[in-house]
């Protein structure tokens, strides 16, 4: 039951934010929208694929065109009461800088540490010219700086904290000289262990971004890797392993793969549900990052999200599709307290500053726009540092 109320709060639950810095000047916080414009609209009615359903969708109703022209330029959208509720009527807006000397410091992970109340990002670009990548903001004071660990990190990419050990897990992509790797940095100390980084003599290839679950008193750690060659360039050599989202049991301490490149083409994102049963995953089905415009009109891809049941053995199991991403890619997916999802396109159109991701912090939606991370506070908790399982 709390499965099928989470797949349908996750489609009722989109958030909007236009453009970062156009967007805290909006002239309304939150606008409700009836769900059922989602399916039925009078005729004749207008959209493109191209763009978002509230840039392109006209009717021959203008209560209706006004109604969604606002919610167009809006900060929130709501389908529901419920979510409503959850933004509040009028959220707190506030921006953080990247520090001095790291620039698009925040674009992977979003990792919230509850003790600190501290936001850890990672970097955009894949040729970031700086040893260290992770750069903490500071939901006490505002202000952010570079995690400076031991040994240093250079290419992480996604990141999860795991309560249960107080480690965060972040992936590193492989560079020429590097195999991707999965490390665990330990907060207090900023100490670095390397976890996992071949199978069988065989690099990994590139990690992207890793969820730690317990599931019948075992941990493990899932992550997908991500081997799109057009789209990541010569210096991220393709391995003999395609894209695969992997498992670790950290008990029986086994690495083995668990969905292949068949089922989902390009895996991203990764998160489970609050109880630890649902895994969902991203499909960043692109080959070409120019046409990231055209992805839901081309029936070669399939840009989605896919969930599938953990069983009592920790396996996922039961794929199946959860959503389809309309335009942009499929990139990070975090899950709140309530099993409600949110993704990377509502928060962003497509062109630049791009948005891989966010965090959920206690009552505050962190996201990160690169050079800046915009907080928003909403009226409700959506992770509270006693859930484990969701982050
Ligand atoms: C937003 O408001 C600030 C001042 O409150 C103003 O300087 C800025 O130009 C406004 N931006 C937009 C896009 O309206
Ligand atoms: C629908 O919108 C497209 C552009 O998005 C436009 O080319 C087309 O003429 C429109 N059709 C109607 C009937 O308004
Ligand atoms: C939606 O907002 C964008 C950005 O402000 C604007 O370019 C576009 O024309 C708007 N679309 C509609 C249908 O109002
Ligand atoms: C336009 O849509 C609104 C909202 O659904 C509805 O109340 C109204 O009756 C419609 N107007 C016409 C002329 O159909
Ligand atoms: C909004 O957030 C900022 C930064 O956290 C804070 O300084 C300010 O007091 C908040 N304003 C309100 C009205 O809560
Ligand atoms: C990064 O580390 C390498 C190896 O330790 C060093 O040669 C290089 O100068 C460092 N680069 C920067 C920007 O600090
Ligand atoms: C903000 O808080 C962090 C700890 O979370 C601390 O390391 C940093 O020095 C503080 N910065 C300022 C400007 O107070
Ligand atoms: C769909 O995507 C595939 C793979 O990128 C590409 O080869 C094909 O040309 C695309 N088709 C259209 C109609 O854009
Ligand atoms: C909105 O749609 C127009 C075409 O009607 C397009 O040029 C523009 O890039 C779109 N904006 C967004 C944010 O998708
Ligand atoms: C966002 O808004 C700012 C201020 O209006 C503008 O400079 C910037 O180009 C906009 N970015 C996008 C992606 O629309």
């Amino acid at each position: 039951m709390r499965i099928s109320q989470a797949a349908v709060l996750a489609v009722a639950s989109l958030v909007y934010a236009q453009n970062a810095t156009q967007a805290s000047n909006a002239s309304h916080a939150v606008v409700q929208l009836p769900s059922e414009w989602l399916y039925l609209l009078p005729q004749p009615f207008n959209s493109s694929i191209r763009y978002s359903w509230l840039n392109s969708t006209t009717t021959g109703n203008d209560t209706i065109n006004r109604a969604l022209e606002e919610a167009n330029q809006s900060r929130f959208v709501s389908y529901s009461d419920e979510f409503t509720q959850l933004v509040g009527p009028n959220p707190n807006v506030s921006t953080i800088q990247c520090p001095q000397g790291a620039p698009e410091c925040a674009f992977e992970a979003g990792v919230w540490l509850p003790d600190t109340d501290e936001v850890w990002f990672t970097y955009l670009d894949f040729d970031y010219p700086y040893n260290q990548s992770i750069t903490s903001f500071s939901l006490r004071n505002g202000s952010a700086q570079q995690v400076v660990t031991d040994p240093p990190i250079r290419y992480p990419l996604g990141g999860y904290y795991f309560s249960y050990d107080g480690l965060v897990y972040f992936t590193e992509y492989n560079a020429a000289t590097s195999p991707a790797t999965i490390i665990t940095v330990d907060p207090k100390t900023l100490h670095v262990t390397p976890i996992l980084n071949s199978y069988q003599g065989i690099p990994l290839a590139p990690c992207d971004d890793v969820v730690v679950t317990r599931v019948n008193n075992k941990d493990y750690i899932f992550l997908t890797t991500f081997s799109l060659r057009d789209v990541l360039g010569s210096k991220f050599p393709r391995q003999r392993y395609d894209t695969a989202v992997w498992r670790f049991d950290l008990h029986e301490k086994v690495l083995q793969p668990v969905i292949s490149a068949n089922e989902i083409v390009a895996p991203n994102g990764i998160r489970v549900s609050p109880n630890g049963r649902t895994l969902y995953v991203t499909n960043t089905a692109i080959t070409d990052q120019s046409k990231l415009e055209d992805q839901a009109s081309n029936i070669t891809k399939s840009n989605s999200i896919y969930e599938y049941d953990l069983n009592d053995q920790g396996k996922p199991v039961n794929g199946r599709l959860f959503g389809l991403v309309r335009s942009g890619i499929a990139n990070g997916l975090h899950i709140d307290n309530a099993g409600r999802s949110f993704n990377y396109i509502p928060f962003h159109p497509i062109d630049q500053p791009r948005i891989g991701n966010f965090a959920l912090a206690g009552n505050k939606l962190v996201i990160g726009a690169d050079t800046f991370v915009v907080v928003y506070e909403l009226a409700e908790k959506l992770v509270t540092p006693g859930n484990l399982l969701t982050n």
